[in-house]
């Protein structure tokens, strides 16, 4: 049989390529990219198999999701897997990042890793955003509405993205199937497809090693093959443990079906969008599009072109004072902000938007005036206001339930 392959493939050639020494000085943050692709291949299998009961629409989608934690065999260890496994593959790609840029791996000739990393990274994102919205339960609906209201105050093409994204007017069945198309078929083929072309490229450059390298030290380190990929099994190993323990022990909360009529709802976005949920508090009126838009977009492209914008040739941290200050801001900013964005009170979104059911609409509307507002000291509004025909839509949508 290996004769057989031998002959009609190059392995040997592979097999040497795979045991080339990498650089001398690696260590255990070498192994955070392959925990990434470890944790990415585990979301695709538990959310197949998630996929085999789960039914996209605002009928069926709670009642699937309570029957996958409660009846279906093994169903709340898969659930458990892939909701505890998205949070781990945040950390870990934000880890990823930081160990990159603190060792210096992101500049030349290493900037187009660097770039499809960045969109991994949106795209890791992309699956949270959109997953959130499936199990279809309080959290799910209001979180989206927040979601896609901020979409919409991109300057332009806002309102289009925004009507893109509902598929219409309200959040209802369409929403819904457009958001389970994207989490289970765009973005995983945009994801493995980027992964591949990033992992060539790491392939191709060879890793960067740590800063402290000469340059015969970069070719007189352990072989990939077998003793970098028997670490990274070890990692992946521990993380899996980790992992089914929270599985085990930590279920995951599904809350009431979502109600769009309910005004008193606290919405709030997964942990790793508190940040932005929290910087929302401190931009109203003109200054709203700040918050919604300016800021995380111009973050994003800065870090996108990280390495275009930082040339120097210096990639020992401790001779880089301005990228370790910038890179702790940033993290000690961002984790601030998720702090008081868990732990702040509630973002009065929905008290402007839709009241009892019972009310007539003007009384809805008139919830939404500025005149009747509560506004507790100290703690900013960021207002999205429902229009009459988002009322009536979420009004209707509700009544159809029943
Ligand atoms: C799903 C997400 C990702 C996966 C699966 C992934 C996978 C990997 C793997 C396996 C490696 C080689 C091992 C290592 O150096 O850790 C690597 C290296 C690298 N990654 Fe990622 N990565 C992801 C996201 C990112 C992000 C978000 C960035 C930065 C914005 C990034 C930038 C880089 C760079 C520059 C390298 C080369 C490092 C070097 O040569 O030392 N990656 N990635």
């Amino acid at each position: 049989m290996r004769q057989f392959l031998n002959e009609r493939l190059p392995l040997t050639e592979f097999s040497a390529h795979l045991r080339k020494p990498l650089p001398k000085h690696i260590n255990l943050l070498f192994s955070l990219g392959s925990l990434a692709m470890f944790l990415l291949i585990l979301q695709a299998v538990t959310g197949a198999f998630l996929a085999f009961y789960y039914s996209p629409s605002p009928e069926h989608a709670h009642n699937a999701v309570t029957y996958i934690s409660t009846e279906v065999p093994f169903g709340a260890f898969v659930r458990g897997l892939h909701h505890w496994g998205a949070s781990a593959m945040v950390i870990i790609v934000v880890l990823h990042l930081l160990r990159v840029v603190l060792y210096s791996s992101y500049k030349a000739p290493r900037e187009l890793t660097w770039i499809f990393g960045v969109l991994l990274l949106l795209v890791v994102l992309g699956f949270g955003f959109t997953g959130y919205l499936l199990p279809w339960d309080e959290k799910a609906y209001w979180a989206t509405v927040v979601g896609v209201e901020i979409a919409s105050t991109a300057p332009g093409l806002g309102d289009f993205v925004a009507k893109v994204m509902r598929g219409g007017t309200e959040i209802g069945a369409v929403t819904l199937s457009r958001f389970y198309a994207l989490h289970t078929i765009w973005l995983p083929w945009l994801a493995f497809g980027l992964v591949g072309v990033h992992l060539f490229f790491v392939r191709y450059y060879g890793s960067s090693g740590k800063p402290e390298n000469t340059p015969e030290e970069m070719k007189t380190g352990k072989p990939f093959y077998p003793d970098q990929v028997f670490e990274d099994v070890v990692g992946m190993l521990i993380l899996f443990v980790a992992l089914a323990a929270g599985a085990l022990f930590m279920p995951v909360p599904l809350e009431d079906v979502a109600d769009p009529t309910n005004a008193d709802y606290d919405p709030r976005p997964e942990w790793y969008f508190l940040f932005l949920f929290q910087l929302l508090k401190y931009f109203q009126g003109p200054f709203e599009i700040l918050g919604t838009f300016v800021i995380p977009t111009v973050g994003m492209l800065l870090l996108l072109f990280l390495p275009f914008l930082d040339r120097s040739e210096r990639t020992v941290l401790w001779k880089r004072p301005i990228a370790l200050t910038v890179t702790s801001l940033c993290v000690v900013g961002i984790v601030a902000l998720t702090i008081l964005g868990g732990t702040s009170k509630k973002l009065e979104t929905t008290d402007v938007a839709v009241q009892e059911t019972t009310q007539p609409t003007e009384q809805i509307q008139g919830a939404a005036t500025p005149e009747t507002e509560q506004v507790d000291e100290g703690e900013a509004v960021f207002d999205f206001q429902l229009t009459e025909e988002e009322i009536e839509n979420a009004v209707e949508v509700e009544e159809e339930q029943q």
